[in-house]
């Protein structure tokens, strides 16, 4: 077995399922997750039929390079939706089987620790950033992003000998737990310092679709903005997870820097992880479309909105750039507080040290929760006025 096995921790709902074992929620109040970012509202139902139009083509293995169609609306989508210019599907595009596969794949791809040891990652962050970071060999580096520093991961306080051994950053925008979005400064700064120290910059975008007002920009925005139209050193990764409610289909796709996605291609062809063809074909379908996006993205403002004028006068929590999550501070221990919560109305939330780990400068997960606003609207008005009543012991 490799050693590193052994340095993977539980994943966040595996110890939330360890700290709820002993606990009993109150009979009479129905469960109400709001742990789990997995989206409730319904998929499309032109994305299931596609599915179905094509469920002879199952009896094809699928190219890793994935069909022409595809890349192309991912492409076009891409084009549309940041303002690019220069998206070739054939040579910038290539699919993924979620972007979750893919933000770890990456690191086995690219990442050399005999010359660069570290990976950079947001902290709090997704945890597969880790996992994919110790699996490659190398060491897991933690870019505090707390309220000091507008919940972006903090890159001034990097020393530059870090910078030199950096092979690979993680940025996610809109950032899972704190729903911060990057500014177009801060890509731009993240891409001068890549071309700077040599490193590659994996920008996690899939709740790019889950905003309020202005759409959050992109990582291969602040590329063209500074003229490096090959996206060099440059990845994003978007799905259809959180854009079109279809976490189960398992299709996302990686897109910017030719060079690398050439040896991503030959490493993904043993990596094996390709999409069925009627998935492809269903996927083009969803990529093309905007309306149930903005139909899905409405869902969530109706919540968000409701979520402030229920909570507000009883916890003061700030309403996210984007994406669908809560991130609160707590009046007591996280943990303590997720436990109490629980027994006391039936609302799983998520601690945010399950999300976070401790550094020098502290732990900047601990202390808050994570409320993922995923379950329908008239679920989570009922769980919000929960919370609202629990809140008012404090
Ligand atoms: C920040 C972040 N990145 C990536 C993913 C993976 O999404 P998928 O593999 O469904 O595209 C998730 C899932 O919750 C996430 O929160």
């Amino acid at each position: 077995m490799k050693p590193e096995i052994l340095r993977l921790q539980a994943y966040p709902f595996q110890k939330l399922a360890e700290l709820k074992a002993n606990s009993v929620p109150p009979a009479h109040l129905n469960a109400v997750s709001l742990s789990i970012g997995e989206p409730q509202h319904a998929s499309p139902e032109f994305v299931l039929q596609t599915l179905r139009d094509n469920e002879l083509r199952y009896g094809s293995y699928p190219a890793t390079r994935g069909l022409e169609e595809l890349r192309e609306a991912c492409a076009r989508w891409l084009e549309l939706r940041f303002s690019l210019s220069n998206v070739d599907p054939n040579r910038h595009i290539l699919p993924l089987a979620g972007t979750r596969e893919g933000l770890f794949s990456i690191a086995q791809c690219i990442v050399d620790s005999a010359t660069k040891p570290l990976v950079m990652m947001p902290n709090p962050f997704y945890q597969i950033y880790e996992g994919a970071a110790l699996l490659a060999g190398a060491e897991p580096y933690y870019l505090n992003a707390d309220a000091n520093n507008a919940y972006f991961a903090d890159l001034d306080g990097v020393p530059q000998s870090k910078w030199e051994q950096c092979a690979l950053l993680y940025v996610c925008s809109p950032g899972n737990p704190t729903g911060a979005v990057c500014s177009i400064d801060y890509f731009v700064k993240l891409i001068e310092l890549a071309e700077r120290y040599n490193f590659v910059i994996v920008s996690d975008e899939c709740y790019c679709e889950i905003y309020f007002d202005q759409p959050p920009v992109g990582l291969l925005q602040a590329c063209e903005r500074l003229g490096n139209t090959e996206y060099s050193r440059c990845l994003v990764m978007n799905s259809l997870s959180k854009r079109s409610n279809l976490a189960g289909l398992r299709s996302g796709f990686v897109a910017g820097d030719a060079n690398i996605l050439e040896s991503y291609l030959l490493y993904r062809t043993y990596h094996g992880s390709t999409l069925p063809v009627p998935v492809q074909l269903a996927s083009a379908a969803a990529w093309s479309d905007e309306q149930h996006v903005q139909d899905n993205r409405d869902s969530y403002q109706r919540k968000f909105t409701l979520a402030k004028s229920i909570l507000a006068p009883h916890w003061d929590i700030a309403m996210p750039d984007a994406a669908f999550f809560l991130w609160a501070a707590t009046p007591i221990d996280d943990q303590a507080f997720t436990k109490q919560l629980f027994e006391a109305t039936n609302v799983t939330v998520l601690p945010g040290s399950y999300l976070s780990r401790k550094t020098a400068e502290g732990n900047p997960g601990a202390g808050h929760v994570r409320m993922a606003l995923v379950a329908d609207e008239q679920q989570c008005t009922d769980a919000l006025h929960r919370i609202a009543n629990f809140m008012q012991k404090f």
